[in-house]
């Protein structure tokens, strides 16, 4: 099963009984009305809409501009293919995330070379990644994770793996809203990829947003999520527009709809207040947690702004019971968790396809026995926050 599809099981669909559900997507009436309003209009597809989301987000975060596209997996491997690296250039990531990373960057004729991560914080360190492109000889680009919503130095990453920030594309699918240091991420390097996937901390259901400083790379990015064409059917019918276009280069399919920014745009207004009650969640956690046997509690920042995608805390041997056994019981009592996430070199397809060291990726392995990702969405009250604690502790007593 893919982490996504773990993540809806373990979610509640409407009319599930689940009592706390892993996470769940609120689509407000606001929302709603904004997508009547373009349903009404007579252009449901890319239009101004999508140019006024593209432009609130990136104002939000600081960036010069945002591409609106059809999901973070897009984004990532348009990003890529516009780096313009070889056909088999190497590309460090992580190996401690989801696969849409790993496919993009096959996708884009490139090859993905894993690097292990440290085991408190299921992130890259600077000398693991020093050690990771050492050992194949060098890198052409790196995909950057903040896992979560954990800020990672950036900069720093960039520099252990010998880059500029210029070879960097970062996976921001768990980051809207997490600040590196001063900086937003967002605005640091070459493409930063969002998602606005259904469990998601801006969530539309599906989507994603590619934000740079580049306005030639945005140009082109514009181009290659419409099969590369010149121009786009809203500006070719555009008063005084003309009908043609050109094929520039071997673009995707992979634009937003208008009525999806419709969406973002509604749930954008909301982020900040969002944003704010999911600290609090995580505070509250921290704080009914604290003490438990066998549980650890997820590591604070260096630097910078935690988004909070995820709350995931390590079930460790002094816990009463296993991971797993741990998840089944509280499924039982109606609460929904999930892993975040299965390694790379643990699903079949990657790990054929991705660079592996011959030492293994331990500290990868030992994250992934351990990690268990708790309720967490900003529509949680103060009593669910309390029911997982409450069976998390009578779980822990059993021992
Ligand atoms: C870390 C990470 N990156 C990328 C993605 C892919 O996002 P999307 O579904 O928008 O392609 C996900 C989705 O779950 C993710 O968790």
């Amino acid at each position: 099963m893919t982490n996504n599809a773990l993540a809806l099981a373990t979610s509640a669909p409407s009319g599930s009984s689940r009592r706390v559900p892993f996470a769940r997507t609120v689509i407000g009436s606001d929302a709603r009305a904004a997508v009547d309003r373009v349903l009404a209009s007579g252009w449901v597809t890319t239009g101004q809409e999508v140019l006024d989301f593209e432009r609130e987000l990136a104002d939000q975060v600081g960036a010069a501009r945002g591409v609106a596209v059809s999901s973070c997996t897009a984004g990532i491997e348009l990003a890529l293919r516009g780096l313009g690296l070889p056909p088999g250039a190497r590309v460090l990531m992580s190996s401690d995330t989801f696969c849409g990373a790993a496919s993009a960057i096959t996708h884009a004729g490139l090859v993905p070379v894993l690097c292990d991560v440290d085991p408190s914080t299921a992130l890259p360190t600077e000398p693991l990644i020093h050690t990771a492109v050492r050992a194949v000889g060098g890198v052409s680009a790196m995909v950057v994770v903040h896992l979560g919503g954990h800020p990672v130095d950036v900069e720093r990453a960039a520099a252990a793996a010998g880059l500029g920030l210029d070879r960097v594309v970062e996976d921001a699918a768990h980051a809207f809203g997490t600040d590196v240091g001063a900086r937003h991420v967002g605005s640091i390097s070459r493409a930063t990829c969002f998602s606005f996937y259904a469990t998601k901390n801006l969530a539309i259901g599906e989507g994603g947003m590619v934000t740079t400083d580049d306005e030639e790379f945005a140009d082109e990015l514009v181009s290659s999520r419409l099969h590369g064409m010149s121009r786009d059917a809203w500006r070719r019918y555009l008063p005084g527009a003309t009908w043609r276009y050109d094929v520039t280069v071997d673009g995707l399919k992979a634009n937003l709809t208008d009525v999806q920014a419709a969406i973002g745009r509604a749930q954008l207004k909301r982020f900040d207040g969002d944003q704010a009650r999911r600290a609090q969640v995580a505070a509250r956690y921290d704080t009914l947690l604290h003490g438990l046997d066998g549980i650890r509690l997820p590591p604070r920042p260096a630097v910078g702004r935690h988004a909070w995608h995820l709350y995931a805390v390590r079930v460790g041997p002094e816990f009463a019971l296993p991971r797993d056994r741990l998840m089944e019981r509280l499924a039982a009592r109606g609460i929904g968790t999930s892993v975040h996430f299965i390694p790379l070199h643990r699903l079949t397809w990657h790990s054929r396809h991705c660079v592996i060291p011959e030492t293994g990726l331990p500290g990868a392995d030992a994250v992934f026995a351990e990690t268990l990702s708790l309720p967490l969405d900003q529509n949680l009250n103060d009593d669910d926050v309390d029911e997982v604690c409450t069976a998390l502790w009578e779980t822990g007593e059993e021992r």
